[in-house]
């Protein structure tokens, strides 16, 4: 990037201070030692001298007086002490100078190319196939697919795989269940609902009748043993699910580069047991064949059956060894639910003791589960929530206030299904994703306060406004004067800052509140600044900032997934 924006502004300053510290801290260490003052008052960016103390032998106060006396850079208009503090005011130049470039930029600004080259895979979403796509999937979908966008915006080349549950013994129920209940008009007209339906009723019924159990085995068996009838039938009941999960997809925007699900690694299996077996890790339990990862202070790696099946870590190992020698990749990043953090860290060090020197290259990132009313999501009692249904209540949410408030809207569908399925994402990427949470649909829908529509709100004003000033928006100079378009030109400046956290920390919820910063800042700025007057008089210095804002928020609502309608 060649824009000085907030992270090389840092790293100046960084360098700066370390030559006047005797080299107490490194500049890397000074960098992450400043931060933004609370309030604008104590400057744009604040150093806390406690750490320069011991190594300096003065106090803190005495050595931000120092700083404050004798750093000096163009950039810096101002700098004070207070309470071993450094408090540091940007000039007006150093905006001026960057608002024209993130204008010149556009959607480039913030991008880099520093991932050039290195290859990352991530393997997120992955329903079970047969089984109801629900709100238990938006995390890994939702934070998978923003995790793959802010690292395609740093330039590494991305690979999104959707490895689908389409195999394993849920097949043999699924098949038992529709020789005995189903017909192929049923499953025709009702898709993966009736499959649902029959799955759930396998359940029940093998409740009463526990032999209905080795019958679904056998089907299983037979359906491995490449029987033809079974194998036709479980095509089918995956071609049925894909279609249904697509929909979603489009919805969101999202496409994978590949779907090679579980199945596909039947047969590649074998070479990595037998591996297993010649290094000596392979150990007999209870008839069960294990990888013992007592010393690691984990569970027994489960890796076959008694009766010699193989098992979910067996087929993931399997497909780790396939992507590494397909894709060569720098990381794989898998996303799912807290709830499997132990099955990644114990096939994660199977492969490790395996020999595979990429294991250090796997990455698993989890999120917080989700519950509804406290109770655990569960498909066989029915407390889910279909994604398909969230996603239509969203829109027609949408549709009905677009229909009240703005009913000669080009396009309102469209608009209502980008706005009514930002909100959903949006509500979900604003926490962080580890915590748990418990769904609440009002929440989710909600278009008051901090949420996606007012985002998407500020991103369609943004465009009106400089629709309505025309040709008086063409790139030009800009000064800054006012202390509300100083702090929206300083949120502007972070922009890359924030999307390499958000990367380095797999964490899209930095951008998301990054983005509620952007609204505010803009929002207060659209308040106490005149920017088209009602004579037709336009500010042109300030239809910059509204040009550059445009391009910070449209890319920014783009890596949560979210679509950026121009009207609303
Ligand atoms: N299909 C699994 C599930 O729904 C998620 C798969 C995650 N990816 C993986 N490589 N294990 O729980």
């Amino acid at each position: 990037m060649t824009v000085c924006d907030m992270t090389e502004l840092k790293e100046k300053i960084a360098e700066n201070v370390a030559a006047l510290t005797e080299g107490v801290l490194s500049a890397g260490e000074i960098a992450a030692l400043l931060e933004y003052p609370p309030d604008a008052a104590m400057g744009d960016l604040a150093l806390p001298c406690f750490r320069f103390a011991k190594g300096m032998r003065k106090a803190p106060a005495q050595i931000a007086a120092m700083l404050a006396e004798r750093l000096s850079l163009e950039e810096i208009g101002r700098a004070q002490a207070v309470n071993g503090y450094l408090n540091l005011f940007v000039a007006p130049a150093f905006w001026e100078r960057l608002i024209p470039e993130i204008v010149a930029l556009g959607e480039k600004y913030g991008r880099s190319e520093e991932g050039c080259g290195r290859t990352v895979v991530f393997d997120y979403s992955s329903p079970n196939v047969a089984k109801p796509f629900h709100i238990g999937h938006l995390g890994t979908t939702v934070i998978g697919h923003s995790l793959k966008k802010l690292h395609e915006f740093l330039g590494y080349t991305c690979v999104g795989i959707n490895y689908l549950g389409d195999w394993g013994t849920q097949f043999g129920k699924e098949i038992s269940a529709f020789r005995r209940w189903g017909s192929k008009e049923a499953v025709e007209a009702g898709g993966v609902d009736e499959l649902v339906r029959l799955y759930v009723r396998f359940h029940e019924e093998a409740e009463a009748d526990p032999s209905l159990n080795d019958e679904a085995r056998a089907e299983f068996h037979k359906l491995e043993s490449g029987d033809e009838e079974n194998t036709a039938l479980w095509k089918w009941f995956v071609e049925i699910s894909l279609a249904e999960y697509k929909k979603t997809y489009d919805l969101l925007g999202i496409e994978f580069d590949s779907y090679l699900g579980e199945s596909f690694y039947t047969d590649k299996m074998q070479e990595q047991i037998d591996l297993l077996r010649e290094k000596g890790l392979l150990k007999l339990d209870d008839g069960a064949t294990i990888v013992d990862l007592s010393a690691y202070s984990m569970p027994p790696c489960l890796i076959l059956k008694r009766d010699g099946s193989t098992l979910y870590p067996t087929r993931d190992i399997a497909a780790a060894v396939y992507r590494q020698r397909t894709y060569h990749f720098d990381k794989a990043v898998y996303v799912t639910s807290s709830a499997q953090s132990l099955h990644f860290a114990q096939w994660f060090k199977v492969v490790e003791l395996m020999g595979y020197d990429w294991y250090d290259r796997l990455v698993h990132v989890p999120y917080g589960t989700l519950s509804i009313g406290g109770a655990k999501l569960a498909t066989r009692t029915g407390n889910v929530i279909l994604l398909r249904d969230l996603f239509s209540a969203a829109i027609e949410k949408c549709l009905a206030v677009i229909n009240e408030k703005n009913p000669g809207l080009a396009e309102k569908e469209k608009t209502a299904e980008a706005v009514g399925v930002g909100a959903v994402i949006f509500h979900y990427l604003l926490n962080s994703r580890i915590k748990d949470s418990d769904f609440n649909m009002e929440d989710a829908l909600s278009f008051e306060g901090n949420t996606g529509p007012y985002a998407q709100y500020t991103y369609a004003r943004c465009c009106s406004i400089l629709e309505k000033a025309g040709s008086a928006a063409a790139p030009g100079r800009c000064t800054i004067e006012e202390p509300a378009e100083r702090i929206l030109a300083k949120t502007l400046s972070r922009f890359y800052e924030v999307v390499k956290s958000a990367v380095r920390e797999y964490e899209p919820s930095f951008v998301t509140r990054y983005i509620l910063d952007v609204a505010a800042a803009f929002n207060k700025f659209y308040q106490e600044c005149r920017i088209l007057g009602a004579d037709g008089q336009a500010n042109l210095s300030r239809l910059q900032l509204v040009r550059a804002t445009k391009a910070v928020l449209g890319s920014a609502l783009g890596l949560i997934c979210l679509k950026t309608p121009e009207k609303i």
